[in-house]
Formats: C-alpha cells, sequence, structure tokens
C-alpha cells in the first residue's frame, strides 16, 4: 500500500480538522489517536478523503506507514503530554523523522525537548498555528521553529494547507529551535491586548452610551469595514447580535463577565519583563483577566464602593463614535508595536533572526489577529527590518491622528468611572515615549538615598552619588 506523506496523532478539534485539510490538498497522511473510538469516528465521517487518510490503531503502525524521513505533528494538549507522547514515538523513529509539535507549548520546553534529544534522535519542530478549528480546516496561519532541512521537507505540505493572503501563504519558518513557538506566543500576547481593547470600547458604548447590544453591533460592523478592519472586529459584531433562545436576550447579556485564559497572554507578558521589553497593553490585558474573574471580590468593592458609572452618560453622536475609532486604532497600534519590540528582542537574545515583515504577513490570514492592518506593518517592517512600528512614516501619521482620539476617550472614561486599563496603558506607553525628560531622574535620586546605587549627571560623564549621605541619619 502506498505510504502517507505525513503522520498526525491527537485527533481532536485542532486535529481532525487539520488531518482533513492536509487530505484534501492531496497529501495523504496516517493518524492515529490514542482514544480508539476517536479514531474510529474520525475516520468513519471523513466520507471521500478516506482515501487519502490512512487510520493506524499503534503508533508503530503509524511510523511504518510514512514515507522516510518521517513528519509526524502531534497535536496534543500542551505541557507534560507531549514529553510523555514523544518518549512513546521515538522508540519507533529514527534519525532524520520530525516530529513537529503543533499545541500552544511554551518556547522554553520546546528548547529543551530539543536539546534532550540524541545523536541519533529524530528531529523535533516547535510550530505555532492559530486560527482555531475552522483555520485549521480551511486554512491556518502557521509558525515554524526547527532546522532548515527539517523545514524543507514540511513545507511544501504546510504551504498546501496554510491559510492564503495575495495568494502567498501564511506559513513560514520563524527560526531555529523555540522561534516558532515563541512567535505563537506573542500572537497569543496581541490576542489578549486587541480583544482587551475592545470590550473596553464596548464597555463605554454599554455603560456610558447605553446602547443596546445590537446598536452595538452595528458600530462594529461600520468600523471593520473601515481602518480597523479584522477578523476581531467582525466576530465581535457577530457575537453582538446573536440571540438567545433561552430568554430572547442577546447572548453577550446572558454570559457571566469572567474571563478564562489558558497561560499563552501570561507567559507573552512574562517573557516581555524578562526581555526588559515593556508590553504593557499584554499586560493590561492579562491582568484584566484575572480582575474579571474575582467575581466575589468585585461584588464586596461594588458594595463598598457603590458601582462607579451609575448615572453617567457619554452621548453616543457620531464625533464620539469617531473618537472611539480613533481610540481603538491607536491603542492597537500601540499594543502591535509592543508585540514586535519583545520580538526583536527576543531574537537578539536567542540570536533567532525573526523575520519580522514576514511575521506580520503571515498573520495576515488565517490566524485570530488577522487584519489588512497587518498588510502595512509587513510593508513598514520590509522597509526597516529593526525598526519601532511607532517610528515607521506610515504609523507616525496614523499615530498623530488617531492618539487624540484615544486620549480623549480614556480621560472622559476614567472621569465616569469606567476601567479602562488596557487603552489608558496605551497612551501612557505613548506618552512616556514621547517625553524627552520624564520623571525617572526622582527614581534614581531615590535609589541612591537608599542605596547608594548612584547616578547619571546630565551635565557631566561618569557616575554620582548625592549630598545626602548614606541615607541612615
Ligand atoms: C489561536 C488562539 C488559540 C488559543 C485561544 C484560547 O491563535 O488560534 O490563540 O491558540 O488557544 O485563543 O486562548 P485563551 O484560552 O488563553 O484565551
Amino acid at each position: 500500500m502506498q505510504r502517507a506523506d505525513i503522520g498526525l496523532i491527537g485527533l481532536g478539534v485542532m486535529g481532525a480538522n487539520l488531518a482533513l485539510n492536509i487530505a484534501e490538498k492531496g497529501y495523504r497522511i496516517a493518524v492515529y489517536d490514542r482514544e480508539a473510538p476517536v479514531l474510529e469516528k474520525f475516520y468513519a465521517t471523513a466520507g471521500a478523503l478516506q482515501a487519502r487518510i490512512i487510520p493506524c490503531e499503534t503508533m508503530e503502525k503509524l511510523a511504518e506507514n510514512i514515507t522516510k524521513p518521517r513528519p509526524i505533528i502531534l497535536l496534543i494538549k500542551a505541557g507534560a503530554p507531549v514529553d510523555s507522547e514523544m518518549a512513546k514515538l521515538k522508540a519507533f523513529l529514527e534519525k532524520g523523522d520530525i516530529i513537529i509539535d503543533s499545541g500552544n507549548s511554551d518556547y522554553r520546553d520546546t528548547m529543551r525537548r530539543l536539546n534532550t534529544l540524541n545523536e541519533n534522535d529524530p528531529t523535533f519542530v516547535g510550530m505555532g498555528i492559530s486560527g482555531g478549528a475552522e483555520g485549521a480546516r480551511n486554512g491556518p496561519s502557521m509558525m515554524v521553529g526547527g532546522t532548515q532541512e527539517a523545514y524543507a521537507r514540511i513545507e511544501p505540505i504546510l504551504n498546501a494547507v496554510a491559510a492564503r493572503y495575495n495568494d502567498e501563504p501564511c506559513s513560514a519558518l520563524m527560526g531555529p529551535d523555540g522561534a516558532g513557538h515563541f512567535v505563537k506566543t506573542v500572537h497569543n500576547g496581541i490576542e489578549y491586548a486587541d480583544m482587551q481593547m475592545i470590550a473596553e470600547i464596548y464597555g463605554i458604548l454599554r455603560d456610558a452610551c447605553h446602547l443596546e447590544a445590537k446598536e452595538i453591533a452595528a458600530i462594529f460592523e461600520r468600523w471593520n469595514k473601515g481602518a480597523l478592519n479584522s477578523y476581531l472586529i467582525e466576530i465581535t459584531a457577530e457575537v453582538l447580535k446573536a440571540i438567545d433562545p433561552a430568554t430572547g436576550k442577546p447572548v453577550p447579556d446572558v454570559i457571566l463577565d469572567a474571563a478564562g485564559q489558558k497561560g499563552t497572554g501570561r507567559w507573552a507578558a512574562i517573557e516581555s519583563q524578562i526581555l526588559g521589553v515593556p508590553a504593557t497593553g499584554i499586560e493590561a490585558a492579562v491582568a484584566a483577566r484575572s480582575i474579571s474573574s474575582l467575581i466575589i471580590e468585585r461584588e464586596k468593592m461594588a458594595t463598598a464602593y457603590g458601582e462607579p458609572v451609575a448615572g453617567s452618560t457619554f452621548k453616543a453622536d457620531p464625533a464620539l463614535i469617531d473618537a472611539l475609532e480613533e481610540a481603538l486604532l491607536a491603542a492597537k497600534i500601540v499594543a502591535y508595536a509592543q508585540g514586535f519590540a519583545v520580538m526583536a528582542a527576543a531574537s537578539q537574545e536567542h540570536q533567532w533572526s525573526l523575520p519580522l515583515a514576514t511575521i506580520a504577513r503571515i498573520w495576515r490570514a488565517g490566524c485570530i489577529i488577522r487584519s489588512q492592518f497587518l498588510d502595512e506593518i509587513g510593508e513598514a517592517f520590509s522597509q526597516d527590518a529593526t525598526g519601532s512600528l511607532l517610528l515607521a512614516p506610515a504609523f507616525i501619521e496614523k499615530m498623530d491622528a488617531a492618539s487624540q482620539g484615544l486620549r480623549k476617550i480614556v480621560a472622559q472614561a476614567i472621569t465616569m468611572g469606567i476601567p479602562v486599563p488596557a487603552l489608558a496603558s496605551a497612551i501612557s506607553y505613548f506618552d512616556a515615549f514621547r517625553q524627552k525628560r520624564g520623571s525617572a531622574n526622582l527614581i534614581q535620586a531615590q535609589r541612591d538615598f537608599f542605596g547608594a546605587h548612584g547616578f547619571k549627571r546630565i551635565d557631566q560623564q561618569g557616575d554620582f552619588h548625592g549630598p545626602w549621605g548614606d541615607g541612615l541619619d
């Protein structure tokens, strides 16, 4: 029997959809799931694609059924399961074969897994996949980390199944070892920031403008035709229009306001801190999700202090709606600038040579943060591969205009007591970077006062201490 071009382990939602996508693109695929009924059901419902699918009851059979060197995609829960499945799978593979971990793995785990491989072991690729079930089935965005040699073996298959933008595949090699999973982590951090900023604007429209879900949906629908055009804006309008069959109310109105998080956004914030590159939008978004889930504490605070927006009103006139659109755009530019700055720093730290323009381009379609805006980011990085997005000529112009709306909205929201942590972080980040003389001189003085840490002067070279002695008297 003709062998498969590739294997896949883990037929959960992502794995099953990606396997069907691969088969549909004309590749033969061997599949395995440790739960036999899952494998049976997958194969039974594969329809005409069955002809290119080889269901395997064991890992050993899976390995036997793939053309060497064998690429095998793991689509299983990130963390310990990857280590245990890898250990089992390795027994049936040899040098040259490629294990591709495609879950949301921590890039540090990916580096560790690579480091523990022996000379005759298969190679290991860490690949971030974005786009959810729909993306996996019809075209995801894929961020690959691994050797050139391993990538060359899987590149044609990945390019065939990836989403396309202007007929370019949204899949690329990011660099060696952990580069792919790192880029996916930053993608998710940006996803968190983007979603939080959208939610804050929704909060203003709901609580200060007192608009109904369907009215807010219409605003997002309109914005989706302009500079904010993106998947996240599109689905925001969709969810706001949906009606709950049980109550007849808009679905968002019956959803508990406690956001879940699986960890990738938090990792992005932690990595940015480790690198010393501020990603305040991502941090604010992670913290906001955490506050949202502290329901009991929030109820106690609301009782103790009263709810902030009672009695306040924002008139949802065209000028305000335009300012909200500008605010969202400016905050989004800041969040993306931060995410790309984190990747630039990580690239230097790990000598990855992350292709920033390519990253923007493979995020233009397929992934959760896909948007036309990423096309412009790709363009900016192709002109200046190492620069800051906020200093790219096209973005200076955009930011100059849109930051006025952001400042106005943040100021008014704070006056009314509406929480806008991510939007506020964006305008403060922007202002802090624009300030030629900040207030950190005082921090330096304090540090020197209590710890003799020393400071630099603005008018002389060298290290200095203040006239305050050792600070003990
Ligand atoms: C994607 C998403 C996906 C992620 C979900 C949920 O790119 O397809 O980032 O990988 O798992 O968005 O993440 P949270 O549960 O942390 O919100």
